[in-house]
């Protein structure tokens, strides 16, 4: 963990559509979590609303929309995003240096502390993949290629996968905020997550936020697996 910028690291991912489970669960982890994320299966079935409501639990929320447009497009949705409560929020670092200086600069203006984070390449793309959308390989590369062209157009970080921190950090220095998913705890279900680490792992390796769903909203005691995942983290501090 490079700094303490979030004292609980620990964000909640509610996937679910369903309004009355998403406040079931950020109920639950409210005292336990660090934030909360809800990603676009949420935002389409429950809209603006729904985002407001789940902001109003007093947690950061992690919108995780991931815009990509033309600049005036994705400044006004930033724009409007912040307003409904979002701390941090992502976009597509494909979409080029002055779409993101754009929405920064349209977030900012409603909430100065609102973190804008980059989504570099999605992990469901393989090396072939991205060749045949036109980006070179490996993704490695290009995932720190990207993770670069954030940092230079003014994000606050990026999301990537536990084996991409370590080269991030290497390329963007300390104060670049890396927020990452695919973490377990020892012994839990992997599910459909391929290529993870602990959340101890994740930290050495210098993620600032690991966003966690099932092994946190599966458990018997959702605020327990949150703290015991927090604590083990907190441990490294
Ligand atoms: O349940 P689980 O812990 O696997 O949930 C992880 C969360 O992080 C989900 O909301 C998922 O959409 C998100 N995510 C991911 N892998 C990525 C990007 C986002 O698991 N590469």
């Amino acid at each position: 963990m490079t700094a303490a910028r979030f004292q609980n690291p620990v964000f909640v991912a509610l996937d679910t559509p369903d309004l009355s489970k998403a406040r079931e669960l950020a109920r639950l982890v409210r005292g336990a979590a660090g934030g909360l994320k809800v990603g676009l299966e949420f935002i389409t079935a429950q809209g603006p609303s729904g985002i407001r409501e789940i902001a109003a639990f007093g947690l950061p929320l992690f919108v995780d929309v991931k815009f990509h447009d033309i600049p005036n497009t994705v400044a006004g949705a930033s724009r409007e995003l912040v307003k409904l409560g979002a701390k941090l929020f992502n976009i597509h670092v494909s979409g080029g240096e002055a779409m993101m200086r754009a929405s920064v600069e349209a977030a900012r203006a409603v909430d100065p502390d609102v973190k804008v984070i980059g989504v570099t390449v999605l992990t469901s793309l393989e090396d072939r993949d991205l060749e045949s959308v036109g980006q070179r390989s490996p993704a490695q590369d290009q995932v720190v290629r990207l993770a670069k062209l954030a940092k230079h157009s003014g994000l606050d970080g990026v999301v990537c996968s536990p084996r991409e921190i370590a080269p991030v950090r290497a390329a963007c220095g300390p104060d670049f905020l890396i927020v990452t998913p695919g973490v377990r705890p020892k012994g839990a279900d992997l599910a459909d997550q391929r290529r993870v680490m602990t959340p101890g792992e994740a930290a050495r390796a210098g993620a600032d936020i690991v966003v966690i769903g099932r092994p946190i909203t599966m458990a018997p005691d959702p605020a327990a697996a949150a703290r015991a995942i927090a604590a083990e983290i907190a441990q490294l501090a």
